[in-house]
């Protein structure tokens, strides 16, 4: 299963450019559909990751991706999980009806009540440091970087409680990981809206690829309560029967706190997140979420105030955000490797777990970003081999199935959506030579290095 090394060129050259094709086949002027048919908005963290890809194509054009979500950001700073456009209402749901009371800061904007794993800090800090021209980079950092602290500091302060740092995820569709096998807790009380909904996702992808009602009755069941508690948590926490601490979020936020002080500290600004937050956050996150029974990280139901004892891919983030030492990635990883035998890597849940299914959605397929995401870990951490076998790995799974939503874990067949936005940007990210395109590699910012 493990991939065959190095690759002949032409193979790669031929790979970036069916990706870049579905790249530009999914512009739209300002922002790329994540994909033609499923998702024709604005998704907060598809556009992260599609502008680290756009950075490699047209520089200009992964500035205006960030920028075009920015304008849905909220008065108190959240970025939205959708910025929706008008012109494709029709085709989705649910639309910004189920959203009544958003916060938005321009009057025309219509946007979702809730956010995403926030990983546009680090996004932007990789795609300006793929532009050569120092003016150019900070110039574009400089008008960003008020939006992206307001959108970390809007978890830090509007998404705390009872004095622990980490942040509190409020609905499934904010965790990235829509009908995860680790929320299926939250299903037991059989919430529904008070309104009646049509789906339109199962008209389009397969339905047993995709949530199940059940799952859709709770989504618009916390859509409603959110939106009835004016997307307050300090209201919202006493009704609802969903309020985790995410170790993937939590782990992402982290993360771009650290790469955001680095954007402040190349534009001559001090640190936004002094060493202390930080060790403070990454000694709660270790204290609540690493479980010793299970020798893995994994959420915290707020609600039944427990460990979730479900262990999906997403244990393995806090790699990503270098809140592991090498030597415990590595092993995170061989454990992880040994549990999925047999499996396409990396499977999104690993297939011992109660709820596994190897096709449908974020039960168990394995996800592009998934992979990118422990690779950057991974790659920071210095572990080069462990890297090098996954990114053979990713692109084996592309090469044989394409840039699609997801992959069933146990054939690799495509599990999702087709042409995926993501899966073409960051296959286009993993296929650049590595010196220099790594935000870890020595360069523009290396005079901040060390400040905190
Ligand atoms: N991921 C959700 C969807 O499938 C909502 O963001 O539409």
């Amino acid at each position: 299963m493990c991939g065959s090394g190095l690759r002949p060129r032409e193979d790669e050259t031929a790979l970036a450019a069916q990706a870049e094709r579905i790249l530009r086949g999914n512009d739209v002027g300002d922002y790329t559909k994540p994909s033609p048919r499923l998702y024709p908005h604005q998704w907060n963290w598809d556009s992260a990751f599609i502008a680290i890809g756009w950075a490699h194509l047209d520089w200009e054009r992964a500035t205006r991706e960030v920028t075009s979500l920015l304008r849905g950001q909220w008065v108190e700073g959240m970025i939205p999980h959708i910025r929706y456009n008008r012109a494709w209402l029709s085709g989705y749901f649910p639309g910004p009806e189920w959203w009544p009371g958003g916060h938005v800061r321009r009057r025309d904007e219509l946007t979702s009540g809730i956010s995403q794993p926030p990983v546009l800090a680090s996004a932007v800090l990789r795609v300006g440091l793929a532009q050569p021209d120092a003016a150019k980079r900070l110039g574009w950092w400089g008008e960003v970087y008020a939006a992206l602290l307001a959108s970390l500091t809007y978890f830090s302060q509007h998404r705390v409680l009872g004095g622990s740092p980490l942040i509190t995820v409020v609905h499934p569709w904010e965790s990235g990981f829509d009908n995860s096998p680790r929320w299926d807790f939250a299903l037991a009380a059989g919430a529904r809206p008070s309104q009646r909904y049509r789906r339109i996702d199962s008209t389009i992808v397969d339905a047993s690829l995709r949530p199940s009602d059940r799952d859709y009755d709770l989504y618009l069941y916390l859509a409603e309560l959110l939106a009835s508690q004016d997307y307050d948590l300090q209201r919202y926490i006493r009704r609802t029967p969903f309020a985790v601490y995410d170790t993937w979020f939590n782990a992402v936020w982290y993360r771009s706190a650290f790469d955001l002080n680095r954007v402040a500290t190349a534009l001559g600004q001090e640190a936004p997140f002094s060493a202390a937050e930080l060790a403070g956050f990454a000694a709660a996150f270790r204290t609540t979420l690493w479980d010793e029974h299970h020798r893995a990280y994994l959420d915290f139901d707020l609600v039944g105030r427990r460990t979730i004892p479900v262990e999906t891919c997403t244990s393995l983030m806090p790699i990503y955000a270098g809140l592991t030492s090498a030597d415990e990635a590595r092993a995170l990883i061989a454990r992880y490797r040994t549990r999925s035998a047999g499996c396409r890597l990396l499977p999104g849940c690993l297939p011992d777990q109660p709820g596994y299914e190897p096709r449908r959605y974020c039960r168990g397929p394995v996800w592009i970003h998934v992979n990118w995401t422990v690779i950057q870990g991974l790659r920071r951490l210095g572990c080069a081999a462990e890297a090098r076998e996954l990114v053979a790995e990713t692109i084996d799974l592309v090469r044989e199935t394409g840039f699609v939503e997801c992959y069933d874990a146990e054939t690799g067949a495509a599990a999702g959506a087709r042409d995926f936005s993501w899966s073409a940007a960051l296959v286009l990210d993993l296929l650049q030579p590595q010196q220099g395109a790594s935000p870890d590699a020595e360069g523009p910012l290396e005079e901040g290095r060390g400040r905190w």
